[in-house]
């Protein structure tokens, strides 16, 4: 097992398209996605892609930690979930706004328009099919991360770009500020 590299914003790792996984089974794979979760296990985060380990390839994992879910009602934590060659597709037209960051975007913070409610499948290295229903954080983080595998990083996807901020900035007021702006700007964990 080894700590993987991260790649960070500018890189070209992080630009292209990722290729589709052909054997999602193979010993490549099930090493790739060892390694990952233990970068992001000693890192701390809820979700890593493949394209951030310098791979191209369709992989993601991603978790629903408790304390990112804490004010959203009925929302259950979910362990670690792998999907090779992922598929996500919005359900309905709602968005919502909400706090992201970002491994490869370091000591930044941002709030970031996503589709509240998600469908979204793949398959696992160990042949499981997965189709599943998301919304909130849950439906953001694969959002999230299914962008990595298009070249897409969250800022890209930010409709306010004075809602972008360094984490340690945030206690000065924007944190509260936006916080203050939920009832009309939609749910801001
Ligand atoms: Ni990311």
């Amino acid at each position: 097992m080894t700590l993987l590299k991260i790649a960070r914003m500018g890189h070209p790792a992080l630009r292209g398209r990722a290729g589709a996984v052909d054997d999602p089974g193979s010993p490549e794979i099930h090493a790739l996605v060892a390694d990952m979760m233990e970068t992001l296990e000693d890192i701390g985060g809820a979700g890593l892609a493949a394209p951030q380990v310098h791979v191209p390839l369709r992989v993601v994992l991603f978790r629903v930690p408790a304390e990112r879910i804490a004010e959203e009602p009925g929302a259950e934590p979910m362990d670690w979930t792998v999907l090779v060659n992922p598929v996500v597709a919005p359900l309905g037209e709602e968005t919502e706004l909400g706090w992201e960051g970002c491994l490869s975007v370091p000591g930044l913070r941002g709030v970031v328009p996503r589709h509240t409610r998600v469908r979204y499948g793949g398959v696992t290295p160990d042949g499981e099919e997965i189709t599943r229903e998301a919304s909130g954080f849950h439906a953001r983080v694969i959002q999230h991360e299914c962008d990595h595998l298009d070249g897409v990083l969250f800022p890209m996807r930010m409709t306010d770009l004075s809602l972008l901020s360094f984490t340690d900035e945030l206690h000065h007021g924007l944190a509260d500020e936006v916080a203050a702006r939920r009832d009309t700007a939609g749910s801001i964990p």
